[in-house]
């Protein structure tokens, strides 16, 4: 439309006056806010931009195909990811405790996203962070553009103590709805534009227990076939999100076959919401949880029961951890 396109003109205008000819890095997180940004500053500054991408392990299958296929088929984006599945695993082991899980998470991708940026920044002497900052996120830290300093890791030679970066936020002055617009005008495709959030620490913080390759992937699956069927019945717009919980430190019996089984329950817990701080819990037809039901118990080996979170928030939080 004339506004989203407008929108367009004067941010590739201003990252240009601002950037100059200098250099940027985007981190991107598979979300849309992150691939917006990104696609907005490739558009201004072509291949002066890097992308880098933190594959931790604890993504959505699919989700790390979409940035690397269609998010660089889109934008044409330069992209630099980071493989550090094995590195989280490594810090997670014997962690069942939430909050413990949360700060191993952000401390882990806090020190690999800089240690590439700070690889990047060498190679191409970046200055400008990009960031994609919203509206609602600048009124909520009380506004101010900032300098962020990431510290170099001792183990990447070369480099000074501290890089210092101007940050890029072209979407500072937008909604999440109009960045979807935007995104979409620019071409990004449907499942990086219209996706529903999804936490930073990811299947981390959706397996209760400790976080294991083996829990991932069974995770992973029946994640998976949940999607894949709300989105099959029309639903993905309409609830707000569907986490998939594992009880990764609970076994029941069930019956296979002729055999007994011993295995996990999933959980799904999808809600309704406005803005996430109150939800409630969405009514989906029994058809549709018969079909994600039958699906997970029979294509996910570890899974021989289905259960359904009906608790709003508050006295819940949408999220298990
Ligand atoms: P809760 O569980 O607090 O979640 O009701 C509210 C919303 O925030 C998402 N969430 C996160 N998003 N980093 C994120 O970017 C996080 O650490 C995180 N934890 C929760 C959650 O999916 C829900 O949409």
């Amino acid at each position: 439309s004339w506004t989203t396109s407008s929108i367009i003109d004067d941010s590739v205008a201003a990252i240009r006056a601002q950037v100059g000819d200098g250099h940027a890095v985007c981190g991107l997180s598979g979300g849309v806010d992150s691939a917006v940004a990104a696609a907005l500053v490739q558009r201004a500054i072509g291949d002066r931009l890097t992308c880098v991408f933190v594959d931790h392990g604890l993504l959505r299958s699919g989700e790390r195909e979409q940035v690397e296929r269609d998010f660089v088929a889109a934008t044409g984006a330069k992209l630099h990811t980071v493989d550090a599945a094995d590195r989280f695993l490594d810090a997670l082991a014997g962690v069942s405790e939430p909050e413990t899980k949360r700060k191993i998470i952000g401390r882990e991708f806090i020190r690999v996203f800089e240690a590439a940026t700070s690889e990047v920044a060498a190679a191409e002497h970046v200055g400008f962070l990009v960031q994609g900052t919203l509206y609602p996120d600048v009124v909520e830290s009380g506004g101010g553009k900032g300098t962020a300093t990431i510290k170099s890791h001792h183990n990447v030679g070369g480099l000074p103590d501290d890089i210092e970066f101007a940050l890029v936020e072209p979407l500072r002055t937008l909604f999440k709805d109009e960045v979807r617009k935007v995104g979409a005008e620019l071409g990004l495709p449907e499942t990086i534009v219209g996706r529903q959030p999804f936490p930073g620490p990811g299947l981390g913080i959706r397996i209760i227990g400790e976080v294991t390759f083996d829990r991932l992937e069974t995770l992973r699956a029946a994640d998976a076939i949940a999607r894949e069927e709300l989105t099959a019945a029309g639903l993905d717009k309409a609830i707000w999100q569907c986490p998939v919980v594992l009880l990764a430190d609970v076994r029941s019996v069930g019956v296979q076959g002729d055999g007994r089984t011993y295995g996990h329950p999933v959980v799904l817990r999808p809600v309704s919401s406005e803005d996430a701080m109150t939800a409630d819990w969405t009514r989906l037809p029994y058809d549709v949880l018969e079909r994600i039901s039958t699906r997970i118990t029979n294509e996910v080996a570890e899974v021989n029961r289905v259960v359904l979170d009906v608790t709003s928030k508050p006295p819940g939080t949408i999220e298990w951890e």
